[in-house]
């Protein structure tokens, strides 16, 4: 049987392996021509080695699609709603919908950077194919930070993994996420609690989401083993307003 793939591991095995045998090499070397203090290198290497150890051996698929599972259930769809996953990469989240709703138009739109998780957007649509909802799913190669949707076009918005990624305008795909919502609309996100660029789930992060348009702002904390045992939040909330919000795509 044909399964999906819905992007691997193997960047993240092969960059800590590499790393870890390069300073395990250097810290030899080091010591040997150089001086002794080298072999401090060592405990960095162990460091990644472990660190690759744990990549090979963590149950990618079976934890990534419970974590969709998750999403989904805290999200609760209905019957006919518009979703759009935005970096969608394999299209794990936009095929999830479309497996849970008969009637559903599901979006989703990346812009498959290089390394940006081992996906494409052909892989994207082979999934919808074998998933067998490649009726109810569209995938477009677009930026989070210029979606190409009216106002207040989709039910759900959603995200696994992204916005932590997008170091520079952030703040505008926030807002894009937020304009193409609907008023009510919901707004689910996946994120770590910390990351690289100023990325943080704190009090201020709130403040951000509740300025450019979100009510009943929650951070729900899950707990799971991809590629480590670690807390990630799902961050909830809804669109404002009952009728269209005036967020300039320009902003
Ligand atoms: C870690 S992957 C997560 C993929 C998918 N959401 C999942 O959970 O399997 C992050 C994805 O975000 C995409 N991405 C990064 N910056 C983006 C941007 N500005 N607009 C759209 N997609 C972006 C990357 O191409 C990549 O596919």
């Amino acid at each position: 049987m044909v399964k999906p793939n819905y992007g691997g591991t193997g960047w993240h095995i092969f960059a800590n392996f590499a790393l870890g045998v390069g300073l395990l090499l250097t810290a030899i070397f080091g010591a040997m021509f150089a001086h002794y203090l080298f072999l401090l290198l060592t405990i960095l290497s162990i460091y990644f080695i472990y660190s690759g150890i744990r990549w090979a051996r963590g149950s990618a698929i079976e934890e990534r699609l419970k974590i969709r599972e998750e999403l989904i259930r805290f999200v609760q769809p209905k019957e006919g709603d518009k979703i759009l996953d935005v970096g969608t990469g394999a299209g794990l989240l936009a095929i999830g919908f479309a497996k849970v709703l008969k009637k559903c138009e599901a979006v989703g739109i990346d812009i498959w950077i290089p390394l940006g998780g081992g996906t494409s957007l052909r892989n994207a649509r082979r999934n919808a194919e074998i998933e067998g909802v490649a009726d109810k799913v569209k995938f477009e190669r677009a930026d989070a930070r210029d979606i190409p949707y009216p106002n207040d076009y989709f039910d759900i918005v959603v995200a696994s993994f992204v916005l932590h990624m997008i170091r520079r305008g952030r703040e505008k795909a926030l807002r894009e996420m937020v304009r193409v919502l609907r008023p009510g609309g919901k707004f689910a996100i996946i994120e770590p609690p910390r990351a690289g660029a100023g990325w943080c789930v704190d009090e201020k992060l709130r403040e951000k989401l509740e300025e450019i348009g979100l009510k009943n702002v929650k951070f729900q904390p899950l707990l799971i083993s991809y590629p480590k045992k670690r807390t990630v939040y799902i961050i909830y909330g809804e669109k404002r307003g009952a009728a269209s919000f005036n967020l300039s795509k320009e902003d």
